[in-house]
C-alpha cells in the first residue's frame, strides 16, 4: 500500500519493536519523516538505525508515555528538530503476561501500571504533541486500541478497561479537535503475532502451540495478523485520501468480533 506522506512528520510511540515498529516502517517507507518514542532507549535507536538504513529520517526519542514533563519535553524537541507535526501514533502498551487472573486476585499495582501507561500515557501524550499540530491546523492521530476495548475478554481486566477508555477517548478528541483540522481516529486491532504473543501462546516459527489453536479457533481467518497488516490500516488513516474518516474505530481482527465463529 502506497500513499503519498512526503514532507508530514510522524511521531510513534511504542515504536521501537512490534505493532509500533511495522507502523514507524510503514510511515517512513511512504516519505513521513518518523520520531520514534519509547520507553526502550536501546531498542528505539536500534530500529531507528535500521529505519534511516533505507534512507529515511527516523530518529529516536527516549520517553515514557505517561510521563508529563517528559512528554512536554518531547514536544519540544519534536517541534525543534522538525518544526512541525503531522501525524501522532499511539502504540506504546504494556498488559499482563502470563500471570492472568480474574478481577478478585488482580494486583492494584498491575492494574495502575496497565491503566497509567495504555490509558493515561494516550492522554499524557495527545494532550502534549496536539498543540505542535494545532499550530498548523492540521493533523492526524490514531490510537492504537484493541478488540479487548470492544469486546471484553476474561482475565484482563485493566487490559479491556484501559482499551475501552482509548476508544471513547478516541471518539471524544474526534469531536473536539475535527473542528481545528485534526481527524482523530482508532485502530483495533485483534491478536498479532509480535516476540510478546510469539512467547505468550504463539510459539517459535509460527508452529501454534495448543493454546494458540483454540483461540485461532474464533478468528474466521484462522491466524493472528502479521504486524505490518495493522501498520496498513493506519497508513489508510493518515493518509491524505482518508480526510473525513474521523471517530472511526477500525476493528483488524480476522473477523474475530464479527460474530460467534462455531457450530451451532
Ligand atoms: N500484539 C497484539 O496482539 C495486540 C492486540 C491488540 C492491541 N495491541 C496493542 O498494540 C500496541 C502495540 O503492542 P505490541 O504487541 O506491538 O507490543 P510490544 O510489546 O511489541 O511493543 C510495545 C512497545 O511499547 C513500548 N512501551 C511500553 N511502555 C512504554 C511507555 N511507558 N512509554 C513508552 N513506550 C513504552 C515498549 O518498549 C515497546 O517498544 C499496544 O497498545 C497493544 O495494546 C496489541
Amino acid at each position: 500500500m502506497r500513499v503519498d506522506l512526503a514532507d508530514h512528520v510522524a511521531v510513534v510511540t511504542g515504536g521501537a519493536a512490534g505493532i509500533g515498529q511495522a507502523i514507524a516502517s510503514a510511515l517512513a517507507l511512504n516519505g513521513a519523516k518518523v520520531a520514534i518514542v519509547d520507553i526502550d532507549a536501546e531498542r528505539a535507536q536500534a530500529t531507528a538505525r535500521e529505519i534511516s538504513s533505507n534512507g529515511a529520517v527516523c530518529v529516536a526519542i527516549p520517553a515514557d508515555v505517561a510521563d508529563p514533563a517528559r512528554m512536554v519535553a518531547v514536544a519540544e524537541e519534536v517541534s525543534g528538530r522538525f518544526g512541525r507535526l503531522d501525524i501522532l501514533i499511539n502504540s506504546a502498551g504494556i498488559n499482563t503476561r502470563r500471570d492472568r487472573v480474574p478481577i478478585h486476585e488482580f494486583k492494584l499495582d498491575d492494574w495502575n501500571k496497565i491503566l497509567e501507561v495504555d490509558l493515561t500515557g494516550v492522554f499524557v501524550t495527545s494532550r502534549s504533541l496536539v498543540p505542535v499540530m494545532l499550530r498548523s491546523g492540521h493533523g492526524r492521530v490514531v490510537n492504537i486500541s484493541s478488540i479487548a476495548g470492544l469486546v471484553p475478554l476474561r482475565l484482563q481486566s485493566a487490559f479491556v478497561a484501559a482499551k475501552a477508555g482509548v476508544v471513547n477517548l478516541t471518539r471524544s478528541m474526534a469531536l473536539e479537535l475535527g473542528p481545528r483540522g485534526i481527524l482523530v481516529n482508532a485502530v483495533a486491532p485483534g491478536s498479532t503475532l509480535t516476540a510478546g504473543t510469539e512467547a505468550l501462546f504463539y510459539g517459535p516459527d509460527g508452529a501454534y502451540t495448543e493454546k494458540a489453536a483454540s483461540l485461532l479457533a474464533h478468528i474466521p481467518l484462522g491466524r493472528p495478523a502479521r504486524t505490518e497488516e495493522i501498520a496498513s490500516a493506519v497508513l489508510f488513516l493518515v493518509a491524505p485520501e482518508a480526510s473525513y474518516v474521523n471517530g472511526a474505530v477500525l476493528t483488524v481482527d480476522g473477523g474475530w468480533t464479527a460474530g460467534y465463529a462455531r457450530d451451532w
